[in-house]
């Protein structure tokens, strides 16, 4: 484990204090926990990349596809999931069908037993005395890293992916993004020295604040966030990258960024987490169809992490610079890799791919 630190050796309260760069090296050890976008190197988002793709090439034929299968068949996966999804859910559940791990879910709270005032944590911890991983989505932020901390003090810890948590942190959806951006970028120098934009509700839109962190690893990426005022990116954001350096704009002019961007990252209104009517800021401004089709640079990619409202017309679905359906799909392959690293059987796909 690096630095060797274990969860299993410090207080809670401890824990929750440390900066987030510094809790990710808690999540790295045996079993390595998925929770928060600062805990990645950019040497493992190039493995993870490089094992997305093996995992896709070689599911393509039936005896690979029977290969991957065999992998993870004595495993179990616990899906719970305390707020809606239909992307993350589903791809995560494919991912474990791909690698041949079963799945059991909770995807409404009111069919568990915390309707009978069981506590969460009470909830987790019977989830894994059934399952050898948990993938979790919950509106509380920091749930998830409470869940990991608390499953290395039960003597059943296991490995805990989180699927999204309260505003703060979405870490597999900023990996699929990178995923996307990757490959978007193969064939002009990759991810180094672009120019990304944010646009929409950077405030809670968790995707946004784990895969600006996750930039920070790119050499001379320049961040465009481009957002109504009150719904512009958090300080703490804005903090790690004045820390890593990272250079970056904040903007309510959208038209000026569209030009300049390599990729577009289009965010929907989070309404749901509205306190003082924040929402209402929203702005036809921070939209893209196909009258900005020509603005744009040949090259760019549109990103989204889904749903969409109207920020993306759908008449520039079919544009080869859309990429967000198959930015979606790439989190069902980005995900397969995630829960086979996770599990320590990433060698096995290299291996077979090597000789493939
Ligand atoms: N699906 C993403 C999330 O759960 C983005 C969104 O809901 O707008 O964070
Ligand atoms: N991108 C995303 O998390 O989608 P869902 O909310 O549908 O899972």
């Amino acid at each position: 484990m690096a630095d060797g630190k274990k969860l299993r050796d410090i207080a809670w309260k401890d824990f929750k204090a440390l900066p987030l760069t510094e809790k990710g090296t808690y999540f790295q050890g045996t079993p390595p926990h998925t929770l928060i976008a600062q805990q990645f190197t950019r040497k493992q988002l190039e493995e993870l990349c490089t094992l997305a793709t093996r995992i896709k090439r070689i599911n393509k034929r039936r005896a690979g596809a029977n290969f991957l299968k065999g992998l993870l068949s004595d495993k179990r996966a616990m899906l719970y999931f305390a707020q809606p999804s239909s992307r993350t859910y589903l791809s995560h559940n494919a991912a474990c069908q791909i690698l041949g791990l079963d799945t059991m879910d909770v995807r409404d709270t009111k069919t568990s037993s915390e309707v009978k005032g069981e506590s969460p944590e009470d909830t987790i911890r019977t989830f894994s005395s059934y399952a050898d991983m948990i993938i979790m989505r919950h509106p509380k932020g920091g749930f998830a890293e409470r869940v990991a901390w608390m499953l290395a003090h039960t003597g059943r810890e296991i490995p805990v992916l989180n699927a999204g948590s309260g505003s703060d942190q979405h870490p597999t959806q900023a990996l699929l993004d990178i995923y996307t951006l990757e490959r978007s970028f193969e064939d002009i120098g990759g991810v180094d020295g672009k120019h990304v934009a944010f646009v929409g509700d950077l405030l809670r839109g968790r995707t946004v604040r784990s895969l600006a962190w996750m930039l920070t690893l790119y050499k001379d990426v320049t961040l465009h966030f481009v957002a109504p005022e009150a719904l512009q990116i958090g300080q703490d954001i804005l903090d790690l990258l004045d820390e890593a350096g990272t250079k970056y704009e904040v903007t309510q002019d959208f038209a000026s960024v569209m030009p300049v961007a390599d990729a577009i990252y289009m965010t929907r209104i989070q309404d749901e987490w509205d306190e003082e009517g924040e929402s209402s800021t929203e702005s036809s401004d921070y939209h893209i169809g196909a009258e900005h089709l020509d603005i744009i640079k040949d090259t760019c990619a549109i990103l989204h992490p889904l749903p969409r409202r109207k920020e993306i017309s759908t008449d520039i679905d079919n544009d080869p610079r859309a990429v967000y359906w198959r930015q979606m799909r790439n989190g069902m392959w980005i995900r397969a890799a995630l829960i086979l690293q996770s599990f320590g059987r990433d060698d096995e796909v290299n291996k077979y791919y090597d000789d493939y």
